[in-house]
């Protein structure tokens, strides 16, 4: 499972970073990145999804089942 925050849509909400602070980190204006290039450990999907389901602006884009 890889994770990808859509810089266009990211406003900073925090919601990411706040949930789940080894996926996602915030970078020098709040905005949420995605850390490791978006390889969500196994056993961390759970969070990943959390972070996906409360980003207010939908940009935490999922991508694949597998790290490529
Ligand atoms: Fe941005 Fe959504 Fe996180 S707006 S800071 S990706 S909760």
């Amino acid at each position: 499972m890889q994770v990808h925050v859509d810089q266009d849509r990211c406003q900073g909400h925090g919601r990411c970073y706040a949930l789940a602070p080894d996926l996602f980190v915030p970078d020098d204006i709040g905005n949420g990145v995605e850390t490791a290039g978006g390889n969500v450990p196994a056993g961390r999907e759970e969070g990943a999804e959390v972070a996906v389901a409360n980003c207010p602006e939908l940009a935490i884009v999922v991508a694949g089942g597998e790290p490529s």
